[in-house]
């Protein structure tokens, strides 16, 4: 799903002046905030470019640190820096076969880094390569090292390192972070592909992401509104435990006194809250929104835009509404896929929640921590007696799962682990099939 508006111009932080490069021959670092105006200084025209010029923000004064200056901080020294030689060698020079994924920012590969020392075993990493001609550039890369490099969390991925280097024959921008070996929510929930997620592991990937924000929100020093939750930013670990990632888009919250911050309109369409959309004021809430969508796409295994439906299903929030949670209708919007096995009364206590959090007017929504509580309250509803009344789907359609032991999460994670390495396989053999053909081509 795309972004929308002013991609070029992502990341205006308000008082973010936060580059650093410590220039060796050819690797670029992040830098030090030097100056309070919101200007960043690079040291070398490879370096980093101004993070923000002005602020429109409501709320820009502020006596409390910013990210730029806690990257200084901390981040600064957690954050291992590449020589492009390095990465290539981790991807065997951006190999195709070792490409899994692809978004706004760039192509994404699968990697192996020796330790710093040389010593030990390799790391396997996954490595985002900045597309010089795509609409997410360098600021986008600089807010993803400073704000990963500060936040620390179980349910937000981690970022390893980055590599930056200019020379004549272009510029760089890489990110390193460790795997995530179980692709995204979004591929999960949508891409026929892949095994159809359980009932109660999208109820803890749902948790865990709640749990991700909520520290964003409430538990660091300066409060950060991430800006772009979806599905496709939840990535799913071994154990599909859920971590968010893609911070380009994250930016400081409204500093004391203030209710928001006025920003230039930024996220994707079908996420974004339509208040902050309308007006450019960006609050907390407006993720407390994108996580009500996503709620709903968890529920309904739909995507929150989906054009290929007939019209009055297009659009997720729209056609909900013709199935309130308290009615008896409201199983009909539950996903196939789940084949009848979740619990009503838990995905009735989340679509209330959904509602709550997709309210018109900010201030009505819950707080995000408000909405780790009740979803662990709708996870007490264990047993799996939901209905479904397929629309235009039947569940035959879909993948068969083995479920004897499905109520069992432990055991339902073993099943995914292994029908997800099929899918892996399956991806390998499909790329490999590509590179082919466009060799048979060619000669
Ligand atoms: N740390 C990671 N480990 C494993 N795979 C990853 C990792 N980061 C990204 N990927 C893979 O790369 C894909 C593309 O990610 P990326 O964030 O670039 O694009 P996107 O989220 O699909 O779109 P957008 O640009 O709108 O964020 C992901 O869906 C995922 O499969
Ligand atoms: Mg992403």
């Amino acid at each position: 799903m795309g972004c929308f508006q002013c991609i070029r111009e992502r990341c205006k932080h308000r008082r973010g002046r936060g580059s650093a490069p410590m220039p060796s021959s050819s690797t670029t670092h992040l830098y030090s905030p030097t100056s309070k105006d919101g200007t960043s200084i690079s040291e070398d025209s490879a370096a980093v470019k101004p993070v923000t010029a002005t602020s429109k923000s409501s709320g820009s004064v502020s006596s409390q640190k910013s990210i730029p200056e806690l990257y200084e901080e901390r981040g600064a020294h957690n954050l291992r820096v590449f020589e492009l030689k390095e990465i290539r060698d981790a991807t065997n020079d951006f190999s195709r076969l070792l490409k899994i994924g692809e978004g706004g920012f760039g192509g994404v590969y699968k990697g192996s880094i020796k330790p710093p020392d040389g010593k030990g075993d390799n790391t396997i990493v996954a490595i985002k390569k900045l597309n010089p001609q795509g609409f997410q550039g360098h600021k986008q890369w600089l807010a993803e090292v400073q704000f990963l490099g500060v936040v620390e969390h179980p349910n937000l991925v981690k970022l390893i390192g980055y590599c930056a280097t200019d020379g004549e024959r272009g510029d760089h921008r890489m990110l390193v972070y460790e795997f995530m070996p179980n692709k995204s929510l979004d591929d999960h929930l949508f891409n026929r592909a892949y095994p159809s997620l359980p009932w109660n592991i999208r109820l803890q990937i749902a948790l865990g992401a709640a749990e991700g924000v909520t520290y964003l929100h409430e538990k660091m020093e300066v409060q950060i509104i991430y800006r772009d939750f979806k599905a496709s930013n939840i990535l799913l670990d071994e154990e599909f435990r859920p971590k968010l990632s893609d911070f380009g888009l994250a930016r400081e919250g409204p500093s004391e006194g203030h209710t928001h911050v006025t920003t230039a309109v930024m996220g994707t369409y079908g996420y974004a809250a339509p208040d902050y959309v309308e007006t450019g004021h960006l609050t907390a809430k407006s993720d407390v929104w994108s996580f009500g969508v996503v709620l709903y796409e968890i529920l309904t295994g739909r995507r929150s835009m989906e054009r290929n439906r007939p019209r009055n299903q297009q659009r997720l929030l729209d056609w909900v509404k013709q199935f309130p949670a308290d009615s008896e209708r409201f199983s009909m919007i539950m996903d196939p896929r789940l084949e009848n096995k979740y619990s009503l009364k838990a995905a009735r206590e989340i679509a209330v929640l959904a509602n709550t959090c997709l309210s018109k007017l900010a201030r009505e929504r819950p707080s995000m921590s408000e909405v780790v509580h009740s979803l662990k309250q709708a996870m007490q509803y264990e047993e799996l007696d939901g209905q479904v009344e397929p629309m235009e789907e039947t569940s035959a359609d879909h993948l068969e799962l083995d479920n004897k032991t499905e109520q069992e999460s432990a055991s339902a994670r073993r099943r995914m682990l292994h029908l997800a390495k099929l899918g892996e396989n399956a991806n390998v053999i499909a790329r490999r099939r590509f590179l082919l053909m466009k060799a048979a081509n060619q000669t």
